[in-house]
């Protein structure tokens, strides 16, 4: 499905951008700037900003994962200081 008419970007390339840029940095906020750069495009009218959100948060891979804490935390060594 296109999402975006000015630059003629499918559903099926804003997943594959996203996919793609969380494979490369796990830690990365995906924006759609980075989409359209990631794509060698530029938004144009905007009008497809709607439909181009929805479809980044329907991506299982658009947040950034949680990186759970540690429970226990390692205890500095009285003796040696360490
Ligand atoms: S429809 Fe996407 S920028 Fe115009």
């Amino acid at each position: 499905m296109i999402v975006c008419h000015c630059q003629n970007i499918t559903d099926r390339d804003i997943n594959n951008a996203i996919d793609w840029m969380r494979a490369s940095d796990a830690r990365t906020v995906i924006t759609a700037g980075k989409i359209y750069r990631a794509l060698g495009k530029a938004a144009d009218c905007g009008g497809c900003m709607p439909l181009f959100l929805s479809t980044m948060r329907g991506n299982g891979n658009f947040s950034v994962p949680v990186l759970k804490p540690t429970l226990r935390q390692a205890k500095p060594n009285k003796e040696t200081g360490s």
